[in-house]
């Protein structure tokens, strides 16, 4: 069998798989964005082979089994759905798609947050609730009364003294999951899936659920509209939840202005919203329109830009942080996901690799939510070849090659060569610079490395030993800019108080908290010098732990030199603390 076909068919199965979860158990495993890229694949490789289209390829039709569900229900009209556009140029297109078709001026659009949770179809007769079906494969949907009953926002009766009650009236939304303003949930539709399969919510399961109505119809026919934006306006009589932010808008610039705002909000709503959905406002229009098996052609989403993307991993380099602890970073063929360019995603410990199953070639799912670093979510592994290479957990440390070993949780591997390993020193000297340390801004990162390759700075005492000269040595480094350190240097000793002091001895746990706390304890550095773990427990705030740390961080001969050597006469730190 050709390579095209064997990928087709494996494909197709991999959709209908994620189709059984996603629209029978309710439970999808992917994204959206994951499912549209596999769907996009599919197209592709049909295109290269259009003999083996069959109405059976899930780019033709949504074929999805429903002898699974306990309890089953035929739709009225089939639960359709809409296609999806991400660019400007796609809206205009879809606009002047309408306009030709219309040939009018004016065209009214109705603009509504896309609600990205589970679709539901309620049924009322007589005013009372009857039933409620989940969209099922769009035309067979399961029965879920029980569930939705649960949902307080959505009204048992719809009856009123005011206006008069369709005796069939069936309206279609989404269920929701009410998002305080922490959250930050990444596979909303799993959640509200999963409260919405209890068939007994408690209290705060309850709470947790919301309802916004999208579409209704009045099957009895004894109301009738003209406008979708108005008919969602009189459901509001009989309470049934109606999003505020839905407008109406006549132009492609006014929608985008609605997108813009719905996007910029998206943080702050209760719900979690994936884009807009753009509907045309006439009924009648809407009719004309029509639609395929599979979508209303009279709608469209308008998708905010993906926190996700597809990339490959190109290699993994390892990091070795000020502690000694070893991070593989996993380096990637770059992409763009919400305006950053990205080429490198840290996998935070060895642990995380057996976790996500990764290997270098492997192609993965990056995530990057907000300004949060990016992170590998997912391996896709039906996409692993041959050229796959399992990732090797070092036993000598990548930068000195001292031997590595795990922690005693067995969570991080540490290189043991300490201050001996120029990433550990590194590092160091960039901590014991920082602002809440002895503070000297003009030494950068780039400049630190130069003078540790260059030899000129092997501890940290020969910070204070720099001269001019040294630091012009070093390409790109000015007279005035050379002055400029060395001031900063001689500034930094008067100005150095205890805790900083403390903190800049980049002591395992002790952060600058921390060593505000032994500074209030201990007054002066000497006392902290010879304290023993008892007594450093004494103190709010340092458990075991960190008080091991700190004992044997003063028993290290060479810790010990480096830091009576800082206070000395010679270096003269001035640990001034009241
Ligand atoms: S209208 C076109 N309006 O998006 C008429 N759908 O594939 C049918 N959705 O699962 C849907 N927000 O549940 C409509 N404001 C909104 C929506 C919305 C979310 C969901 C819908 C369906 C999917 C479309």
């Amino acid at each position: 069998m050709g390579k095209i076909k064997r990928k087709i068919i494996s494909i197709r199965k991999l959709i209908n798989y994620w189709n059984y979860l996603y629209y029978v158990k309710n439970k999808p495993i992917v994204s959206d964005y994951e499912y549209d890229q596999a769907v996009k694949e599919l197209i592709l490789l049909e295109n290269y082979r259009p003999d083996l289209i069959t109405s059976e390829s899930p780019t033709q039709k949504i074929n999805v089994n429903i002898k699974n569900f306990h309890n089953s229900i035929h739709h009225i009209s089939p639960m359709l759905s809409f296609d999806s556009i991400y660019k400007y140029n796609d809206l205009i297109n879809f606009d002047n798609k309408i306009r030709n078709i219309f040939k009018v001026d004016r065209i009214v659009y109705c603009c509504e947050p896309k609600i990205d949770g589970v679709a539901v179809s309620i049924l009322y007769e007589n005013g009372k609730l009857k039933y409620a079906v989940t969209r099922g494969n769009g035309y067979i949907g399961e029965n879920i009364t029980n569930n939705i009953l649960n949902i307080s926002s959505i009204p048992l009766s719809i009856e009123n003294n005011i206006t008069k009650i369709p005796s069939l009236l069936e309206i279609r939304g989404e269920v929701f999951l009410i998002r305080n303003n922490k959250s930050n949930l990444l596979n909303e539709r799993n959640n509200v899936a999963g409260a919405l399969r209890k068939s007994n919510l408690d209290v705060s399961d309850k709470k947790l659920l919301g309802f916004y109505c999208y579409s209704a119809d009045i099957i009895s026919k004894e109301l009738f509209f003209d406008y979708h934006y108005n008919l969602l306006q009189y459901l509001k009589l009989y309470k049934i939840p109606i999003n505020k932010y839905i407008s109406c808008f006549t132009n492609t610039k006014d929608i985008i202005k609605f997108y813009h705002d719905m996007h910029k909000k998206k943080a702050l709503l209760n719900f979690n919203t994936d884009g807009i959905v753009i509907k045309i406002n006439s009924f009648a229009m809407q009719k004309k329109l029509g639609v395929t098996n599979k979508i209303h052609k009279w709608a469209i989403a308008y998708k905010f830009p993906s926190h996700e993307k597809i990339t490959t991993v190109k290699n993994i380099v390892y990091q070795v942080g000020r502690t000694g602890v070893i991070t593989p970073v996993a380096k990637l063929s770059m992409i763009n996901i919400a305006g950053a360019n990205i080429t490198s995603a840290s996998l935070h410990n060895f642990n995380e690799i057996e976790k996500l199953n990764i290997m270098i070639n492997d192609t993965v799912i990056v995530s990057r939510i907000g300004d949060v670093i990016p992170k590998i979510t997912k391996v896709l592994l039906y996409k692993r070849n041959s050229n796959a290479i399992k990732i090797k957990i070092p036993n000598k440390c990548p930068v000195c090659n001292s031997v590595t070993k795990y922690n005693s949780n067995k969570t991080k591997l540490i290189c043991t060569g300490k201050l001996n390993c120029s990433a550990q020193f590194t590092e160091l000297v960039k901590h014991f610079v920082s602002k809440n340390a002895v503070n000297i801004p003009g030494l950068g990162n780039k400049l630190i490395s130069k003078l540790i390759n260059n030899n000129i700075i092997s501890n940290l005492i020969d910070i204070f030993y720099l001269k001019e000269v040294d630091l012009i040595k070093i390409s790109g480094i000015n007279h005035r800019l050379a002055k400029k350190i060395i001031c900063e240097i001689k500034q930094s000793k008067k100005n150095i108080n205890l805790p900083n002091f403390i903190y800049s001895l980049g002591i395992n746990g002790v952060g600058i908290v921390t060593s505000i706390l032994l500074s209030k304890f201990y007054k002066n550095i000497n006392s902290l010098i010879v304290s023993d773990i008892k007594i450093l427990m004494r103190i709010k705030g340092v458990g075991l732990k960190t008080a091991k740390n700190i004992y044997d961080f003063f028993q290290d001969k060479n810790n010990l030199f480096i830091v009576k050597t800082l206070i000395s006469k010679k270096i003269g730190l001035n640990l001034f603390y009241k």
